[in-house]
Formats: C-alpha cells, sequence, structure tokens
C-alpha cells in the first residue's frame, strides 16, 4: 500500500484584507507550528499572498497556493495573473477549476486542462477541483461526470505531471451548505476517481496522487471523511477562515497520518 502524505488547504476565497491575513497566520502558527505529518497550504486571494508569506517567516511546512491562473505566459489579458507572477510570490500550489469559477466564471474542463498544463510547465502544483451537482446526484450521474471531468481537465498530463498534481473532489451540493457528503459518499467518489486516474496513467502513479474532500468540511466531520482510505486530505473554505478551527482539521489529519504510518 502507498502512504499518501495528507494535504490540507485552506481555501479563502474572496476573504481577507492583508492585516487580517497577517493575524490568521500569525494566530495559526502558535497552534501549528512545527507540523510536519502532513502538508499544509494556504490558498489566500492574490491580494493577500504577500503578507502571507511574509507573514509565515521561516514556517517552511506552509505552503501558498493560489486560487485561480491564466494559462497564457504574458501578454494582453486585461485583470488576469500568469504562473511566473505567482511563482515570483513563493506560490507552490494553485486551485484549478473550482466549482465556483466553472459556474460563474465559465471555465470548462477544456480551460481547466490548459491552466493545469501551464502550471506544471512553471513547476506550480494544481489543485484541480471536480465534483457532481446536486440535480446530476439524484439522475445518477456521480461517475459519469466525475470520469468527463477528469478526463478532460487532465488531458495530456504525462504520470509524472499526475503525481504532482492534487485531485479535489467537491460535490457541488455540499460547498458552502453546511451539508457535507457522508464518508462512505465521499469514498465511493474517491475510489471511483482513483480509478479513473488508473486508466489516465498506470496502478502505482495513482496510488500516488492525492484526493482532497472539499465540501463543509469542519472540525467535527474532518476526521472521519479523512480516515477513509482515499481521502487523502481536506480543501477547506469557511471553516479556513478561523485560525483555531483550520489548526484544529490539520491536527484531525495529522493523527490519522500517524496512525496509517503505524499500520503501514
Ligand atoms: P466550504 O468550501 O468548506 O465552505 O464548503 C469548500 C470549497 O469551496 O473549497
Amino acid at each position: 500500500m502507498t502512504l499518501r502524505k495528507k494535504i490540507v488547504a485552506a481555501n479563502w476565497k474572496m476573504n481577507m484584507l492583508q492585516a487580517e491575513a497577517a493575524e490568521f497566520v500569525k494566530d495559526l502558527l502558535l497552534e501549528i507550528d512545527d507540523i510536519s505529518a502532513v502538508e499544509v497550504v494556504i490558498a489566500p486571494p492574490f491580494t493577500a499572498i504577500a503578507k502571507v508569506n511574509e507573514a509565515l517567516g521561516k514556517a517552511q511546512n506552509i505552503k501558498i497556493g493560489a486560487q485561480n491562473m491564466h494559462w497564457e505566459r504574458s501578454g494582453a489579458f486585461t485583470g488576469e495573473i500568469s504562473a511566473a507572477m505567482l511563482r515570483d510570490l513563493f506560490v507552490r500550489y494553485v486551485v484549478i477549476g473550482h466549482s465556483e469559477r466553472r459556474a460563474m466564471f465559465g471555465e470548462t474542463d477544456e480551460i481547466v486542462n490548459r491552466k493545469a498544463r501551464a502550471a506544471h510547465e512553471a513547476s506550480l502544483r494544481p489543485i484541480v477541483c471536480v465534483g457532481e451537482t446536486l440535480e446530476q446526484r439524484e439522475r445518477g450521474n456521480v461517475e459519469k461526470i466525475l470520469s468527463l471531468q477528469l478526463r478532460g481537465s487532465l488531458a495530456d498530463l504525462t504520470a509524472r505531471e499526475l503525481r504532482e498534481t492534487v485531485i479535489a473532489y467537491e460535490p457541488v451540493w455540499a460547498i458552502g451548505t453546511g451539508r457535507n457528503a457522508t464518508p462512505e459518499q465521499a469514498q465511493e467518489a474517491h475510489s471511483f476517481i482513483r480509478h479513473i486516474l488508473q486508466e489516465l496513467s498506470d496502478q502505482t502513479t495513482a496510488e500516488h496522487i492525492r484526493i482532497q474532500y472539499g465540501g463543509s468540511v469542519k472540525v467535527e466531520n474532518a476526521r472521519a471523511l479523512m480516515s477513509q482510505p482515499d481521502i487523502d486530505g481536506a480543501l477547506v473554505g469557511g471553516a479556513s477562515l478561523d485560525p483555531r478551527s483550520f489548526a484544529r482539521i490539520v491536527l484531525a489529519a495529522c493523527e490519522d497520518q500517524e496512525i496509517s504510518e503505524l499500520s503501514a
């Protein structure tokens, strides 16, 4: 069995001014200063990235993510941000194809794919989001939708690039609603995602790829979700805006990681 290092990411969305971001990091470091068992990522809005980096100081175990990027390297794309610009701010991860961007900003699987490829070209690790709507779930189309999104979004990535990609399974009906997928529902989707990843590459590669769950993750449900065999961490929205609750979600991931290491 491959032991995957769990990855817990904070998706702040369009929240946090610079001073609030600095305060958050200061409080977070009081709680999880020396975590190394799991990977921790904070994805602030672009305008707070430099501040978060400054506030993290020497805390190398916490990495910075961005919430979006453009696929072109430079040029006449008013209002857009390139992978190189993110690298310039010491960003390591980038969330791509979040359902809010798919629904509100017209991002298709093809656009997600261009962005994922551009991220890898610039040595940024994409966190590629997939997930079905409630209507799609009720019609029994979860697997069909996940398969289409994964095949479209990850087209032409090499096995090495896939290993460095994180997938976030975020059922749209669970995002910001307080209604999380049950651990069993999430595990079922994650195991299916890993099966598609294997079809897109090979078994060893698929076993290395981390698949986060996202959608109303909070302190109360984090442990039960992340102890499922194919759930390798969490992408946390609302609960990531409070340093104490985000820290507790990270600690839940650490406990689970340690137990898996003991039993491996
Ligand atoms: P939520 O958001 O935790 O507030 O449901 C998750 C996300 O959108 O990434």
